[in-house]
C-alpha cells in the first residue's frame, strides 16, 4: 500500500507549499538595503549545500506537499553549475512552479539556459531606472545590463517578468510613477516592496520605508487600479492592474499589513538550515543531520518540525520584537 506522507501544514492551518532555496550567500552587488558596502563574511565553501544536497532536500519537500520552489541568493546566477541542477529540479514530479529571483546582471547571457531548464517565471530586483542612481544603490554600474536582460527576457516570452522595487524614502520614491508606468507599456508585473529595517545593511545607512498606501496614492494618478484576484501561489502580494495595461502592479507590505496569516513559505538557507519565518531568527539545521547520515524520513521529520515552529506572525510592526535579523543574502529574501 502506498504510504501517504503528512503535508506541511502548520499549527495555524497554513499549508506551506512554497519553498525558497538560497543557493548561495554570495552576491556581485551590494544593495543598500541588503549588504554593507564592504560585503559580509562569506560562508565557507564546505558550509554551503552542494547541488546534490539541495536536490535531495527539495525532493523531500516536494513529497511533503511543496509545489512551488524559488531559487534565490545572494545572486543565484553567480553559482557555477546551476544549470546542471535546474532541469532535474524543475522536473520533480509534483512541482508546479519553479522560479528565480535575480539581480539581472547576468540575466541576458543565461536566458536561453533558463528557458531550456523549464523556468517560465523570473523576478528581477531593480530599484531605479537611472544609471547613476543604480550605481549608488547597488555599488555597481550595471543598470544597462539589467535593463537589457529584462527586455531580452520579454522578447524570449518569459512570463510573468516581475520587477521588484524596494521603495526607500528620499532615495528612489520619486520613481514610483515611472515604475508603475512600465506596466502600461510592457507585460511586466511591477511589485512595490516596503523596505524592512534591521539586518546587517542598516549599520551606517539611514533608510526609511514608504508605506504602500502612499505608493498607491501616487499610482492612481495614472489611472484606475483594478484588483486582480490572487491565486494559491501568489502569497502576500496584493495584485492590481492599471486599467487597460498589459502588465500588473503588486504591493508587498511587510510593515504596514500583517500578511502572516497567508504566508505559505519555508526558506532553506545556503548553509542548509530551514527558516520558518524570514523575520524570526529561529532556524532548524538540516545539513548536520543530513551529513551525519540521516534518512529521507528523518529529514522529512525535520521539515515537519520546522512547519510546526512557524510563528503565527512577525513583530515588525510591534515595538517589542522582530526586525530583520540575519543575513538577507544567505536567507534569500
Ligand atoms: N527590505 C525589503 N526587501 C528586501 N530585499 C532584500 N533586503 C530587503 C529589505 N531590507 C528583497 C528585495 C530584493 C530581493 C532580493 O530581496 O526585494 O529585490
Ligand atoms: Fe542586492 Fe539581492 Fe545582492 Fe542583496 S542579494 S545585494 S538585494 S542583489
Amino acid at each position: 500500500m502506498e504510504t501517504v506522507l503528512p503535508s506541511l501544514i502548520d499549527k495555524y492551518n497554513r499549508y506551506l507549499n512554497y519553498l525558497r532555496i538560497s543557493i548561495t550567500d554570495r552576491c556581485n552587488l551590494r544593495c543598500l538595503y541588503c549588504m554593507p558596502r564592504d560585503g559580509l563574511a562569506k560562508l565557507r565553501h564546505e558550509d554551503i549545500l552542494t547541488y546534490e544536497e539541495i536536490l535531495r532536500l527539495a525532493t523531500i519537500a516536494v513529497n511533503l506537499g511543496v509545489n512551488k520552489i524559488r531559487l534565490t541568493g545572494g545572486e543565484p546566477l553567480i553559482r557555477k553549475g546551476l544549470f546542471q541542477l535546474l532541469p532535474t529540479l524543475a522536473n520533480l514530479p509534483g512541482l508546479k512552479d519553479i522560479s528565480m529571483t535575480t539581480n539581472g546582471i547576468y540575466l541576458k547571457e543565461n536566458l536561453d539556459k533558463i528557458k531550456a531548464a523549464g523556468m517560465k517565471r523570473i523576478n528581477i530586483s531593480l530599484d531605479t531606472l537611472h544609471r547613476e542612481r543604480y550605481r549608488k544603490i547597488t555599488g555597481y554600474d550595471g543598470f544597462e545590463k539589467v535593463w537589457d536582460g529584462i527586455r531580452s527576457a520579454e522578447k524570449l516570452g518569459l512570463n510573468p517578468i516581475k520587477i521588484n522595487m524596494v521603495v526607500m524614502q528620499g532615495i528612489n520614491d520619486d520613481e514610483i510613477v515611472d515604475f508603475a508606468r512600465l506596466s502600461l507599456d510592457h507585460p511586466y508585473h511591477i511589485r512595490f516592496i516596503e523596505y524592512m529595517p534591521g539586518g546587517f545593511a542598516d549599520q551606517g545607512t539611514q533608510l526609511h520605508h514608504v508605506p504602500n498606501s502612499a505608493v498607491k496614492e501616487q499610482i492612481i494618478r495614472l489611472g484606475k487600479l483594478v484588483r486582480v484576484l490572487n491565486t494559491e501561489i501568489d502569497g502576500p502580494t496584493d495584485r492590481f492592474r492599471l486599467q487597460g495595461a498589459p502588465g500588473e502592479i503588486g504591493f508587498i507590505s511587510p510593515l504596514t499589513h500583517h500578511f502572516c496569516q497567508v504566508c505559505n513559505r519555508l526558506r532553506l538557507t545556503a548553509s542548509g538550515h530551514l527558516r520558518p519565518c524570514l523575520l524570526s531568527d529561529r532556524e532548524i539545521d538540516l545539513k548536520t543531520p543530513m551529513r551525519a547520515g540521516a534518512s529521507d524520513n528523518d529529514l522529512a521529520q525535520i521539515f515537519l518540525k520546522a512547519a510546526d515552529n512557524k510563528p503565527r506572525a512577525h513583530g515588525l510592526v510591534s515595538e517589542h520584537c522582530g526586525s530583520l535579523s540575519g543575513q538577507m543574502s544567505a536567507i534569500g529574501g
